[in-house]
């Protein structure tokens, strides 16, 4: 039975357990409440408003756009700002990666990567192909359409809908700080992780399999976990001799948020698609797209029967590109992934103070997309009960200091499991983090003082 809390009006809202406030408007990393409250948007919405909020210059460059053209259908028209857009997105990913296919979120662009890596063998092998499978991983989230929610390993979100999924194999995560290997090092999990993909293409017959999914820093599932270099490393081996695609999903960790352009970068991953959303309009408009190797392309493309069969209408709409460009241009032009990765560091070594709370488990990330884990007992890692409601007392507490975090759970069993995710905009200033830290540690503090009584 729900509690009724959101407001009564013709909106059907996510959680009916919610107050929501109302938000009048954004400034830089504010979000501005209409009695004037002003919050700290801690995680920009979830890791979207990169570049922050009410930045005029987006402001005026989408009234031109929009003043000059409301619309056109990819399969008919091109313009320029798509093709500049594409141009952008590929001068941001790994070299090799040169095609971008235009969507407008991340499930979609997920899923069409996943489409994509299927066509890809029927066009190469013909229409006997038995590669159709894509291995994912356990305590991932690659979007909530059937098809990505399929690829998703977060069982609470896919609990209900289990019987209309595709049941894809699932691995282990590189979610160190409770690796089911007992691994003592990043380093052994990171390989460990990635000898799972081996033996499930074995189980599997990699004659079924099309690809591999991964995400580079896990976002909602495990937030800020992530692998040593060694992992992508293996996976690109282990694909090539399985001739299996890697499809490495960045709706969360790419476009800037971890410091650099793609957080492939970080790990020198080649992947065959890379899956971008989310921060790559910063928010002003939808937007998603995958983004493939030559290889891809040509196959379906040039050699293949040159159809992609695939599209929905608002994919690669000229106005979303447009933004998404200008958004770009902004990013490289006033270095906002430099000071993305000063800050995140900056960020960090000032959250380490947070483990004198007993509630603070674990710490991880990379730039601002970093992840903090409440556990019941430190020396152990024994997570709350779900009835103690920890990332609920946590989110409220937040939010009452004007930081708004961005909660979720469930990564130990698929129901306990307590944990935030921080990723404020990435132009926030030293003076900003510094704010943002002071309002987390009061939260943090005060939900520790809630909760004597059950911690160990
Ligand atoms: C890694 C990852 N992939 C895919 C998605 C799905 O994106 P969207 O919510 O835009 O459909 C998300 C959303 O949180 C995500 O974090």
């Amino acid at each position: 039975m729900s509690s009724n809390k959101a407001p009564k009006n013709c909106v059907f809202y996510r959680n009916q357990n919610w107050i929501y406030p109302r938000i009048e408007k954004g400034e830089g990393i504010y979000l501005i409440g209409e009695n004037g409250k002003k919050y700290i948007d801690g995680c920009s919405g979830s890791a979207v408003a990169n570049i922050g909020h009410g930045n005029k210059e987006i402001a005026e460059f989408a009234k031109g756009h929009i003043e000059r053209i409301a619309f056109t259908h990819l399969s008919r028209w091109t313009v320029d700002s798509i093709e500049k857009c594409a141009e952008k997105i590929v001068s941001w990913c790994p070299k090799g990666l040169n095609h971008v296919y235009f969507v407008s979120g991340g499930s979609e662009a997920t899923e069409t990567a996943m489409k994509m890596a299927r066509q890809y063998y029927v066009e190469r092998d013909g229409n006997k192909s038995s590669k159709w499978k894509i291995i994912s991983k356990w305590n991932s989230y690659h979007g909530a359409t059937l098809g990505s929610l399929s690829m998703t390993g977060t069982i609470g979100r896919r609990k209900i809908y289990d019987p209309l999924l595709t049941n894809f194999p699932k691995i282990s995560q590189f979610y160190h700080y409770r690796n089911p290997w007992g691994a003592r090092t990043l380093e052994e999990t990171s390989i460990l992780a990635a000898k799972e993909l081996e033996t499930e293409i074995q189980r599997h017959g990699s004659d079924n399999i099309a690809a591999f999914i991964s995400e580079p820093v896990v976002g909602s599932a495990a937030p800020g976990s992530h692998p040593e270099k060694i992992y992508f490393d293996m996976v690109r081996e282990i694909c090539d001799k399985y001739d299996i695609l890697f499809i490495m999903d960045e709706v969360m960790a790419g476009s800037g948020r971890t410091g650099k352009k793609m957080a492939s970068n970080h790990f020198d991953a080649k992947p065959d698609i890379i899956v971008v959303a989310k921060g790559l309009s910063s928010g002003y408009t939808p937007i998603g797209a995958a983004v493939c190797s030559s290889e891809v392309f040509e196959t379906i493309m040039v050699r293949g029967s040159g159809n992609f069969i695939h599209g929905h209408t608002y994919a690669g709409n000229p106005l979303s590109c447009g933004i998404a460009n200008k958004v770009m241009e902004i990013i490289e032009r006033d270095k906002f992934i430099e000071n993305c990765a000063v800050q995140g560091n900056y960020l960090m070594k000032k959250l380490e103070d947070l483990y004198n709370y007993p509630i603070v488990g674990d710490i991880r990330g990379k730039g601002l997309m970093i992840g903090v884990e409440f556990v019941k007992d430190q020396e152990t890692k024994e997570p709350f009960d779900v009835f103690s409601n920890v990332r609920g007392k946590i989110t409220n507490n937040c939010l009452e200091e004007g930081l708004v975090p961005y909660p979720g759970g469930g990564s130990v069993d698929g129901v306990r499991g307590d944990h935030i995710l921080l990723a404020p905009p990435i132009n926030i200033t030293k003076e900003e983090v510094d704010l943002l830290y002071e309002k987390l540690e009061k939260a943090i503090k005060k939900t520790s003082e809630e909760l004597q009584g059950v911690i160990a």
